[in-house]
């Protein structure tokens, strides 16, 4: 055998050793992007096997009716959160409209009628329905999705409970107050 053939042969061995060297890192590599894939099937088995307790304690809790909600909302409260709304909203009776209408006695009002306040034509086109405190809930929670076209630039108050006890304190705005929904 020449040098040359020699070389030829470690060229050959060196070759399929690097070769079979990278293979080994390709795998290795392919079996490192798996494992991150293992814990998240454990989880699912995990869940699977506890099923609805998993589902109640790991998502948002069961929807809670309005009603019982309001049975236990807190008026005090509800007027810390109306400052939420004071940039914009007078509460006191016979008080100004700003850049939104007067709130006293909004509860059972016909939407967009207050007395000198320009609504919206989103809100003017639905002066037959009264803000109930489901109608108030639902627009508090999310104006734009409940009076799409509304006016009232706020994106709205998410937490339940922070609703009913606005929605409580609105209530006592009212020379005639409006009962809660039963529980
Ligand atoms: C950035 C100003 C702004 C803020 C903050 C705001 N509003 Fe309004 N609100 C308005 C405007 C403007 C309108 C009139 C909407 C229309 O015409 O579409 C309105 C309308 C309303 C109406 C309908 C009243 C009616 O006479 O039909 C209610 C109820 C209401 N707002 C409650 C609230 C409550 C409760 C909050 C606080 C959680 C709040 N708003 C925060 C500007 C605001």
């Amino acid at each position: 055998m020449s040098m040359n053939e020699n070389y030829k042969i470690y060229g050959a061995i060196l070759g399929t050793a690097l070769m079979a060297f990278g293979i080994k890192e390709l795998a290795g590599e392919i079996y490192h992007a798996e494992t991150p894939e293992k814990p998240g099937y454990l989880i699912e088995v995990a869940e699977a096997g506890t099923g609805g307790e998993a589902a109640a304690g790991g998502e948002e809790a069961p929807a809670v009716s309005l009603g019982t909600l309001l049975a236990s909302a807190d008026a005090t409260k509800g007027q810390a959160v109306a400052k939420n709304c004071a940039s914009c909203h007078d509460f006191t009776k016979g008080g100004p409209n700003k850049t939104g209408p007067n709130l006293y006695g909004v509860v059972m009002r016909k939407h967009g009628t207050h007395e000198g306040f320009t609504y919206s034509e989103a809100m003017a086109a639905k002066s037959a329905d009264d803000w109930s405190y489901e109608a108030l809930n639902e627009f508090i929670k999310s104006p734009k999705t409940a009076v799409p076209g509304t006016k009232m630039a706020y994106g709205g108050l998410k937490k339940d409970a922070d609703r009913a006890n606005l929605l409580a304190y609105l209530a006592t705005l009212s020379d005639a107050p409006v009962a809660f929904p039963a529980p």
